[in-house]
């Protein structure tokens, strides 16, 4: 049974906790497709998005989410807002909820712990839509919900998580959420890109992409978090692309019915190729079924898709 206020991490959740996101998410798709009507999940509630950095993909599908639970959604816009002013994050959440009837908070915020502070100084519920480099919780969910969908399960799948592993929080949500449900993690980056607290997270840490990449049955490339980089951490991207991009060669000899991921946006050319991002393995078709190992493993799109019906999920469980 759910019993949480917030949603702050994973690291937080139990395994029940997760099994029960992952299969109200379930409830909100139909033959493979996200179901679009309207349910009065959330008649008369009101969600605040508070963004205090760029999102597409996290943003429009909670909206679209809390939109299809009948929530009035209330957005926050940063560059118009009093931010420039200097306005804190904590008078910004409070003076807004003294406006009245705001019942839960969706935040993204560049410090580490921000949905934490909100958590224990307004009223209404607060979700982490990604707090710097620590946890993008419904992002985890959702990869999570995109690989049980795939392959019935998560137990036992080896997923390698590669690329810009130290400033990555979806690497981080990914991490918590996989190690509960019981698969096999490895992360894989250049030294410069892996921090030192992996391996007490329990997962396998790999230099060496080529050598990792045929054993597994799921990869998801990050990003590379060019805004989070301090100093030179890599020689170029030419360099990096050499040793850690996911090319049409890297992809053709990944193991049959193997998936790719991303949580986007995408570097195109740099940590995945064009040709593999948009080879996307349609809803019926399962990639173990293909005569070669070649051939479309993108789940991009699919992972988009799926955020609002996990998103929505969410939403029903933080404020019931
Ligand atoms: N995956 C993700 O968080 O994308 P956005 O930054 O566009 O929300």
């Amino acid at each position: 049974m759910w019993t949480h206020k917030h949603l702050l991490g994973l690291e937080d959740l139990s395994r029940d906790d997760l099994l029960t996101v992952l299969d109200l998410a379930r409830s909100f798709k139909k033959d493979g497709k996200l179901l679009t009507d309207r349910r009065d999940t959330l008649k008369g509630k009101t969600v605040l998005l508070l963004f205090f950095e760029p999102s597409t993909r996290t943003a429009m599908s909670f909206s679209a989410a809390a939109k299809r639970l009948s929530a009035d959604v209330v957005s926050f816009n940063k560059a118009t807002s009093s931010t420039a002013k200097g306005e804190t994050l904590l008078d910004t959440a409070k003076n807004i909820e003294a406006m009245g009837g705001i019942d839960v908070v969706v935040v993204r915020h560049s410090a580490t712990g921000a949905p934490h502070l909100l958590a224990r100084s307004i009223r209404a519920s607060v979700v982490n839509a990604g707090d710097g480099a620590h946890e993008h919780p419904t992002q985890g969910l959702l990869d999570l919900f995109t690989m049980r969908e795939r392959f019935g399960r998560v137990e036992g799948l080896k997923v390698a998580i590669v690329g810009d592993i130290a400033h990555s929080r979806v690497a981080r949500s990914n991490i918590h959420g996989l190690r509960k449900l019981g698969a096999e993690v490895t992360v894989c980056g250049p030294a410069t890109l892996l921090s030192d607290d992996m391996r007490s997270l329990g997962v396998a840490v790999s230099y060496d992409l080529d050598a990792i990449l045929p054993t597994m049955d799921v990869v998801n490339m990050l990003r590379l978090q060019k805004e989070r980089l301090a100093g030179p951490l890599l020689p170029s991207d030419r360099d990096y692309t050499m040793r850690f991009g996911l090319t049409r060669e890297r992809a053709d000899r990944m193991k049959k019915g193997a998936i790719v991921m991303h949580p986007g946006p995408a570097n195109r050319g740099v940590e995945i190729a064009p040709e593999v991002a948009d080879a996307t393995l349609r809803s019926s078709e399962d990639a173990s079924s293909l005569r070669s190992t070649s051939g479309p493993r993108s789940v991009i799109l699919e992972q988009v898709a799926n955020g609002v019906a996990v998103r929505q999920a969410v939403l029903s469980l933080v404020a019931s």
